[in-house]
């Protein structure tokens, strides 16, 4: 190209600081990602951090000096003018130059599209949610643990189809943003409770079928008292789980005809006083309220159909309660039954109120330490390896369940999968609701399960079935 077309290139430019601001940012980008495309190219980028640049950063910067050229060029216009004015035979010249930034364009618009499409790409895999973005951490941890831990977050928490993909792509920059100013919630709500979760047809139901028929199914709980020699307990329960038109559990919620609405009045879902069942083949309906519900209270409550994860609500991310956090790793022998009052001093330890996850640690580690030192001096001195292994085991219980910078902690939130630890089926199935013949949503103990055994130490059911020898 001859000097005289590069000028008005230049001239229009560098005619205002913005667009040079602008040129300079899509350099930045534009080398940048030339930087990170051997590595993009192998495969993807695994390591959150880099990720976060090349799929956030660099677009970003290079988006933004995109859009200041031609705010720049508007800008500068008056001066840019005078300068264009003065060189002769203008023609040629703005031909040369629309070639220029023609060929930018193109280049730009490859490039361009490149950086959105991986970016888009990245952010929904598993890493991008879970460990690019801090906040999520508990959510990535406790995903870790089986039986989703193959299942992508957008497996769940997008719709399928393009709807689904834009009003992501909305959330995920909201969240982007709030991320950036530190404004996010501590902790981050549920999703049922912010209302963003995706309907289970959409998401569960992609996988699982509702109307799959699952016979009753043992539900072994093992447990350890908080003796001297932490004695484990068994719980044995047969889940009437059922399915379409055989009822149980799934069928009577979800079987075919069956629509279930309920009323609640927080957002957590956790109070609900008003219950419809609603049967489209047998053409029956029935209402139930809470005693001592107003009746015009409830009209100005939100109302929800029920589906999968009204019960499911923590599948993928069920975190635990001390107790049972504790009782896995005594089952899976990372703590050592053989240390006397382990599970009691244990849970105590885990229970405790810590600032940040390093102190808690260290301050599980001295203290159990400490306490078989004072009551057991023996033990604390010829069992130290088990002691230390108990230790890393209670630290990982607790760190599994609580992320103090994050203000999540034992118990916050509910999991509505039974009812001994929070309301969950007892919402509905608390005997209170009732219809206006004075039927009431069953409390019946044996209606969802058959109690074969409750904390026993060798339930002889257990034997029967071969199983009495197994933890
Ligand atoms: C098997 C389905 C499933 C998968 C996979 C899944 N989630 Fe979730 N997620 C849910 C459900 C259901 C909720 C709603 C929980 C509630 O409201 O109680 C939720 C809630 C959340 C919340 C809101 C806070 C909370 O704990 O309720 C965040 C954040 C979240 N998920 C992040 C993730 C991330 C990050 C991943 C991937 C590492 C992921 N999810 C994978 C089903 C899933
Ligand atoms: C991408 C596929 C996929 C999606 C989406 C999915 N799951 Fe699963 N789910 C699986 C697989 C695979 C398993 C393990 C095999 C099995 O037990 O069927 C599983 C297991 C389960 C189990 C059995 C848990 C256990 O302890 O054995 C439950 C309950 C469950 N899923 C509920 C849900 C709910 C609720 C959702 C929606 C929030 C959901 N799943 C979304 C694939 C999926
Ligand atoms: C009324 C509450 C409730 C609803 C609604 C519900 N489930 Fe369940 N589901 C249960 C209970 C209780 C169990 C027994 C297992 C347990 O206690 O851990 C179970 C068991 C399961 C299992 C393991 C047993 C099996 O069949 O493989 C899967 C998978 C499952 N549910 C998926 C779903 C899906 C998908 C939906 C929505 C279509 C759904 N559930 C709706 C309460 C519910
Ligand atoms: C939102 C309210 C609600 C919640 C929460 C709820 N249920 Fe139900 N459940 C109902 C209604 C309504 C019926 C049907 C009552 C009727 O037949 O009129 C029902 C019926 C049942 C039945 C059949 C009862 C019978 O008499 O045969 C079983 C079993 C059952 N539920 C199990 C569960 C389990 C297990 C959970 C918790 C995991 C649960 N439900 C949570 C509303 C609820
Ligand atoms: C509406 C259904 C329903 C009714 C009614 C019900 N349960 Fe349950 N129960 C469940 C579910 C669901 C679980 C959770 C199973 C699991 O851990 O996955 C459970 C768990 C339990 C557990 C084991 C808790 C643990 O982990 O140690 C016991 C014990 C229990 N129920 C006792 C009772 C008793 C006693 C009654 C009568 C007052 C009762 N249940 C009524 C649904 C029900």
């Amino acid at each position: 190209m001859s000097d005289s077309a590069k000028r008005p290139v230049l001239i229009v430019l560098t005619s205002h600081w913005v667009s040079m601001l602008g040129v300079f940012l899509v350099t930045l980008a534009g080398f940048s990602w030339l930087f990170v495309l051997p590595a993009n190219l192998r495969g993807g980028i695994s390591n959150p951090y880099l990720g976060l640049l090349a799929f956030v950063a660099i677009p970003i910067v290079f988006f933004a000096g995109l859009v200041l050229i031609p705010i720049g060029i508007a800008l500068g216009r008056k001066k840019l003018t005078a300068e264009l004015d003065a060189i002769p035979d203008r023609r040629d010249l703005w031909r040369r130059a629309g070639l220029f930034f023609g060929l930018m364009t193109l280049a730009n618009l490859v490039i361009g599209s490149q950086l959105s499409y991986r970016a888009v790409e990245q952010m929904d895999t598993v890493q991008f949610c879970g460990q690019t973005c801090h906040v999520m951490k508990p959510e990535f941890t406790a995903h870790g643990l089986p039986p989703h831990r193959q299942v992508a977050c957008a497996s769940c928490h997008i719709a399928p189809g393009a709807e689904g993909f834009v009003r992501a792509k909305m959330n995920g920059t909201r969240q982007l943003i709030e991320v950036t100013f530190n404004t996010f919630p501590r902790p981050i709500e549920p999703a049922l409770a912010s209302n963003r979760l995706v309907s289970s047809a959409e998401t569960c139901e992609q996988c699982h079928s509702r109307q799959r028929v699952t016979g009753p199914m043992l539900k072994i709980v093992n447990k350890y008292k908080d003796d001297e020699a932490n004695t484990p307990t068994k719980t044995v329960l047969m889940m009437m789980v059922g399915g379409g038109r055989t009822g149980g559990i799934h069928g009577v919620h979800l079987g075919p005809g069956v629509h279930i609405r309920y009323a609640a009045s927080d957002n957590k879902r956790q109070t609900i006083p008003w219950v419809e069942y609603q049967n489209t083949e047998s053409r029956e309906t029935r209402t139930y309220v809470a005693a001592g519900t107003n009746p015009n209270d409830v009209k100005s409550l939100p109302v929800f159909e029920m589906q999968c994860v009204d019960c499911h609500n923590r599948a993928s991310h069920s975190f635990e309660q001390p107790d049972a956090a504790v009782d896995r790793f005594i089952a899976n022998g990372q703590i050592a039954t053989s240390l006397p009052f382990v599970k009691k001093t244990g849970l105590a330890l885990v229970k405790a109120t810590y600032p940040s996850s390093d102190e808690a640690a260290q301050k599980i580690k001295d203290g159990l330490i400490q306490f078989y030192r004072q009551s057991y001096p023996a033990v604390a001195s010829q069992h130290a390896a088990e002691i230390e292994s108990a230790a890393r085991a209670l630290t990982a219980a607790y760190q599994d369940n609580n992320f103090p910078d994050l203000k999540v902690a034992w118990g916050t939130y509910p999991n509505n999968l039974g009812h001994t630890d929070f309301p969950g089926c007892f919402r509905c199935h608390d005997d209170s609701h009732a219809n206006s013949d004075k039927k009431t949503i069953t409390q019946d103990c044996n209606t969802c399960h058959q109690a074969l055994a409750v904390e026993e130490t060798s339930p002889a059911v257990l034997e029967t079935l071969g199983l009495g020898s197994k933890k």
